[in-house]
């Protein structure tokens, strides 16, 4: 459990951090391949792997770049149920970039996903993003579906507690 506390508490620092070194870095102009390059550099600080790749966290980032972001079946489970990262390269491949922008824009999905940290992305950063994992092309199964709170998961998953008020 105490490992537990420290990955996610890490995987919220990364994304802290990743906001701040993105906020700094917007605005920069990019070419195509420079976009994808972003892109590659964006997911990798801002933590979009700790979740969204299969055993990212607890391998330090070891983990080969063709698994990057298809998913993972370790659910996260609190009071809003049991949410599970959902595979991106599937998601971006049948996206157009417009509508990815919206969703990014407009999206608030369960915890723990930080959808305002998208939000918080310029468009350019936004746009470097889907250009990489288009780029990287479909890859993998969809996430399991969601879980209502009173639904037992029958995969492994991380517990929530209710947090303090
Ligand atoms: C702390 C874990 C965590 C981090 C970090 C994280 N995600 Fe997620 N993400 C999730 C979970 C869990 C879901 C499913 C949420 C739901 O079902 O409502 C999700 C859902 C999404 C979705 C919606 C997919 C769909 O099918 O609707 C997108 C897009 C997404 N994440 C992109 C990203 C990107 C890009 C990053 C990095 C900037 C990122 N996520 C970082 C956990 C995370």
């Amino acid at each position: 459990m105490a490992l537990l506390r420290r990955t996610i508490a890490g995987a919220l620092l990364v994304t802290v951090a990743a906001s701040a070194q993105m906020a700094w870095a917007a605005g920069k102009s990019t070419s195509s391949s420079g976009a994808i390059e972003r892109g590659r550099y964006l997911v990798r600080i801002g933590g979009c792997n700790d979740c969204h790749t299969s055993g990212y966290a607890m391998a330090a980032g070891k983990v080969a770049e063709e698994h990057w972001l298809t998913g993972d079946r370790l659910g996260w489970r609190g009071p809003w149920g049991t949410t599970y990262p959902a595979n991106l390269r599937n998601f971006m491949a049948q996206m157009t970039e417009k509508q990815w922008l919206s969703f990014a824009r407009t999206a608030e999905t369960k915890p723990p996903m930080p959808w305002y940290d998208l939000r918080a992305m310029s468009s350019e950063d936004l746009r470097a993003i889907y250009r990489y994992v288009k780029a990287s092309g479909p890859r993998g199964e969809a996430a399991p579906a969601y879980l209502p709170p009173e639904q037992e998961p029958q995969g492994p998953f991380i517990l929530f507690p209710q947090p303090p008020k």
